[in-house]
Formats: structure tokens, C-alpha cells, sequence
């Protein structure tokens, strides 16, 4: 009993630990998702009155701030996780289709709300060096998590970090 318990201890710390790599970046990815519905979430109840914005400001550059700082963590997790199994690969993907509509919509978002924001001088210039350094990150980190795919899913894996990157193209196009 004793010796048979041990190993089996062993095998299941093994696949804990495999497994954990992969769900470690989900999970960095639905933290980069939530990151992302909160700057949303700030962009939109931004005023367009300028006089009633001034207070604003700070929430939006702390929000894009913690948003670069989940992003880079993320680049992190991904550059110390241990290649990926088939199944973590599918998994991250999925988490990845999600964050794609996420960073889509606020994007979108972003776009609109350029007019509000081109109503205060700095606030533009300074979503638009957010954004160039958000795209940076997260190409970054899709190299990251590329690298970790098994070879034969790695242009697919590269086929969905594609519209993200295009998505962030399209905005600092509107911006600059
Ligand atoms: C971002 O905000 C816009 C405007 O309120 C909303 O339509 C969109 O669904 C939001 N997107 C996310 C991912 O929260
Ligand atoms: C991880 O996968 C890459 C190919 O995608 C390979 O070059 C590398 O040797 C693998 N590393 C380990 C530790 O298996």
C-alpha cells in the first residue's frame, strides 16, 4: 500500500503541475478579460462635458495601467510554463476566442470615445501611447504562449491572435 501510494502521489503531483501551466495562462487570460471590461467600463462613463472629465482622467490611466501590468504578468506565466498538452493548447484558445470579442468591443469603444477625450489635450495623446504599448504586450505575450503550443497548433494558434492584433492596429490608426 505504502509504496504503491507514493508513486501514484508523484504521477498525480506531475499532471497537477502540467496542467497548472496551462490553466496559469487561462487564468492569466480571464485576468487580462477582466482588466479589460474595467477600463471598458471607465472609458464609457468618461463625460463629454470637459469640465465635469478632469476627474476621470486618473481612473482611465490607472485602469490602462493595471490592463499593461496584467498583460506583461500574463508574458511572464507563459514564458515560465512548461510546454503545453493538446488539451491545455484547446483550452487556452477558447479562453483566447473569448478575450478576442472582449478586446474587440473595447476597442470599438475606445474609438468612439476619441472625441470625448480629444476635448482634453493629454488624454488622447496619451490612450494613444496606451494602446501602442498594450499591442506591444500582448504581441509579447502571444509569442509567449505560441512558443508553448504544440508545433503542429502553432500557426493556428497564430491564426487567433491575428484579429487581436489587427483590432489594435485599427485603433491606433483612429488615433494617431
Ligand atoms: C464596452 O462598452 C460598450 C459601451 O458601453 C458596450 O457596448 C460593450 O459591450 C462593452 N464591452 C465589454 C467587453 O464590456
Ligand atoms: C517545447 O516545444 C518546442 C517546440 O514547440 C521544442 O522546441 C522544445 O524542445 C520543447 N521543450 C520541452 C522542454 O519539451
Amino acid at each position: 500500500m505504502r509504496f504503491s501510494t507514493l508513486p501514484a502521489a508523484l504521477l498525480a503531483c506531475a499532471a497537477t503541475r502540467v496542467l497548472a501551466d496551462g490553466a496559469a495562462i487561462v487564468s492569466a487570460i480571464d485576468t487580462i478579460s477582466s482588466a479589460t471590461t474595467t477600463l471598458n467600463n471607465t472609458i464609457t462613463a468618461f463625460p463629454s462635458n470637459p469640465l465635469l472629465a478632469l476627474g476621470d482622467v486618473l481612473p482611465l490611466l490607472t485602469d490602462s495601467t493595471a490592463l499593461l501590468n496584467d498583460i506583461n504578468a500574463a508574458t511572464k506565466t507563459a514564458q515560465s510554463s512548461a510546454n503545453l498538452t493538446t488539451a491545455e493548447a484547446f483550452n487556452v484558445a477558447i479562453a483566447t476566442l473569448s478575450l478576442q470579442s472582449t478586446v474587440e468591443s473595447v476597442l470599438d469603444n475606445i474609438v468612439s470615445a476619441k472625441s470625448k477625450f480629444d476635448k482634453l489635450l493629454i488624454v488622447s495623446p496619451v490612450v494613444l501611447l496606451n494602446l501602442k504599448l498594450e499591442k506591444q504586450a500582448t504581441d509579447k505575450f502571444a509569442a509567449a504562449v505560441v512558443s508553448k503550443v504544440p508545433a503542429a497548433l502553432q500557426s493556428t494558434a497564430e491564426s487567433l491572435i491575428t484579429p487581436i492584433d489587427n483590432a489594435f492596429t485599427a485603433a491606433i490608426d483612429d488615433y494617431e
